[in-house]
């Protein structure tokens, strides 16, 4: 279990099934998240979980929980390349009543903190709609910075918008964590 100092991250798996359907198929929960396919049936979302169980150098997903214990949302590594030693993240809180109370910030430091600490990665990123301000401004709260602006590149509600490509490197993240000691 990963701890941050409002959620926990614990392994994703199929006990998170039922939460999982209910956040990827409520429509304004994706809708920043470019989910194509939903509705997305429990099956296909089992077949999800228990692939997060497999043993894999290249991924790790988490489900966010409250610290009393309730499943909020998932984040983790897409993507993990140990040779150039970056990641890609990607977050969604899908209790949305508890959108814009720290949840989404403290799980992604969180994890930041376990890409750096324990895998030893130089660099954590991730891509967010330009329209996605709610994600923009977690990500900055987070010390991520704007690397790259792929022009419209997303086609969102019959327009489109840029897509921007976000990232912290190690020093960068240490200096903050250094700045701002965490309460251990
Ligand atoms: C994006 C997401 C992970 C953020 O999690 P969260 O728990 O809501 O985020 P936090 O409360 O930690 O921070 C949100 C910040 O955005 C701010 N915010 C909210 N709406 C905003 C807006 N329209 N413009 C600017 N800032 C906004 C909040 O005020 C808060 O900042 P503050 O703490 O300084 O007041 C979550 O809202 C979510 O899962 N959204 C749907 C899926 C998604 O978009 N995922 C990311 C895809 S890249």
């Amino acid at each position: 279990m990963i701890r941050g100092k409002k959620v926990n991250l614990v392994a994703a798996g199929p006990e998170y099934v039922e939460f999982y359907k209910k956040w990827i198929n409520d429509p304004v929960v994706v809708d920043m998240l470019g989910v194509r396919n939903y509705p997305i049936s429990a099956e296909r979302e089992r077949e999800w979980a228990e692939r997060q169980l497999e043993p894999t150098d290249d991924r790790r997903q988490f489900t966010i929980l409250t610290k009393r214990g309730r499943p909020i949302g998932n984040c983790g590594f897409n993507v993990i390349d140990y040779q150039n030693r970056f990641a890609v993240l990607g977050i969604m809180i899908g209790e949305r009543e508890l959108w814009d109370k720290g949840y989404g910030t403290d799980a992604l430091e969180a994890l930041v903190r376990f890409g750096f600490e324990t895998l030893g990665l130089h660099k954590v990123c991730l891509t967010v709609d330009s329209v996605n301000a709610r994600a923009l401004a977690c990500y900055k709260k987070c010390g991520f910075v704007v690397e790259a602006v792929l022009r419209e590149h997303r086609f969102h509600r019959g327009k489109y918008c840029d897509e921007l490509w976000m990232g912290i490197l190690e020093d960068e993240w240490r200096a903050r964590a250094r700045s701002a000691p965490r309460a251990r």
